[in-house]
C-alpha cells in the first residue's frame, strides 16, 4: 500500500483503473473494510483516504473529541490490501477550497445539524476533484449523505459514480460506527433495539400494504407509536422520519420506495440507521 500525504504525490501515481475512492475519517472498523472488500469484489483499484473533516462539525459536536487512531487505520488497510492511503494535510487541502451547499439538507441529519452536509459535500467534492476516481464507494448507514453526494455528481456531470454498500452490523443488529466506541458493551447491546424496532416499522408497514387500510394515516400512527416506544426504552429520539426514499419528501399515497429513518441520541452518543424498502405495490 502507498500513503500519499500531499498533492504532489498525488499526482505522481499512477493507479491501475478502474479506480473507487473510500472517504473516511479514520477509526475504522468492519463497516468501512467492506467496502474495501466490495471494491475489490468489483475488481477496481482502491484508493481510502483518511482526514477528519473540520468542515462537518458544528461548533458544539465533537471533532475534538473524534477517535484518531491512524496507525491502527494504516495496520487495518494493509491487511484488506488496500492500493492507496491518502492522508493529505489540512492546509493543502482547504486552500482555495469551494464552498458547496448540500441539497436535500432540510431534513433529517441535515436539519438537526446545519451546515453538516454542507462540509461533507465541500471535502467530497475535493477528494472527487483531486483525485478523479471512477468510483466513489459510501455506506448506506449515511443515506442522506450519499443521497446528497449522488445529486452532486449528477448535477455537475462528474465522472465519478457512487456505488452504495449495505449497512454492516453487529451481531445484535446495531449499525456499525466509529461513535460505537463510546458505548460499553451493555449499552450496545441495548442500541441494538435501535435496529429491532426499524426492523418491526418494516414490517408493520408491508402488512398494512397487504391490507385495506389508509397508508398516509397508518404512517402517522407507526411513527407516533415508536417514537413513544424508543423515548420509554431510555433512547432520546433526534428525529424518527418515514420518507420517500429519493426526494426526501414526505410519504404520498402512491409512494414505493420508503426510507425509515432514526436519529437517537443515547447516553449522549448520536447513533443513526435506516431501512430503505420497497412496497410490493404497482
Ligand atoms: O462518512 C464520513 O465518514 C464522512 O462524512 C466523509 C464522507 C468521509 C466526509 O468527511
Amino acid at each position: 500500500m502507498e500513503t500519499i500525504e500531499n498533492f504532489n504525490k498525488l499526482n505522481s501515481i499512477k493507479p491501475r483503473e478502474p479506480l473507487a475512492l473510500i472517504p473516511t475519517m479514520g477509526n475504522l472498523h468492519e463497516g468501512h473494510l467492506s467496502l474495501i472488500r466490495h471494491a475489490k469484489k468489483l475488481n477496481l483499484s482502491t484508493i481510502v483516504s483518511i482526514f477528519i473533516n473540520p468542515l462537518q462539525f458544528g461548533p458544539s459536536e465533537d471533532f475534538s473529541k473524534y477517535p484518531r487512531t491512524l496507525e491502527k487505520d494504516l495496520d487495518l488497510l494493509r491487511k484488506e490490501q488496500c492500493d492507496f492511503v491518502f492522508i493529505p494535510d489540512d492546509k493543502e487541502l482547504l486552500l482555495d477550497i469551494k464552498n458547496l451547499e448540500a441539497p436535500l439538507n432540510d431534513v433529517l441529519c441535515g436539519k438537526s445539524r446545519p451546515g453538516h452536509f454542507d462540509g461533507v459535500l465541500t471535502i467530497v467534492n475535493r477528494f472527487i476533484e483531486v483525485i478523479k476516481p471512477d468510483f466513489c464507494i459510501f455506506g448506506q448507514k449515511d443515506f442522506q449523505q450519499q443521497l446528497i453526494i449522488k445529486e452532486h455528481l449528477k448535477k455537475i456531470n462528474s465522472i465519478t459514480q457512487l456505488i452504495v454498500h449495505p449497512i454492516v452490523r453487529d451481531k445484535n443488529g446495531l449499525a456499525l460506527s466509529s461513535r460505537n466506541n463510546f458505548l460499553s458493551e451493555p449499552r450496545k447491546v441495548k442500541a441494538a433495539k435501535i435496529y429491532f424496532h426499524l426492523k418491526e416499522i418494516a414490517e408493520q408497514i408491508l402488512d398494512f400494504d397487504r391490507g385495506n387500510h389508509k397508508f398516509l394515516e397508518h404512517i402517522k400512527i407507526i411513527k407516533d407509536f415508536y417514537q413513544t416506544k424508543y423515548s420509554e426504552e431510555g433512547f432520546e429520539v433526534d428525529y424518527l422520519e418515514l420518507l420517500n426514499a429519493s426526494s426526501l419528501e414526505s410519504l404520498k399515497e402512491g409512494d414505493k420506495e420508503i426510507l425509515i429513518a432514526v436519529a437517537i441520541n443515547y447516553e449522549g452518543v448520536r447513533l443513526i440507521d435506516n431501512i430503505c424498502l420497497t412496497r410490493p405495490i404497482s
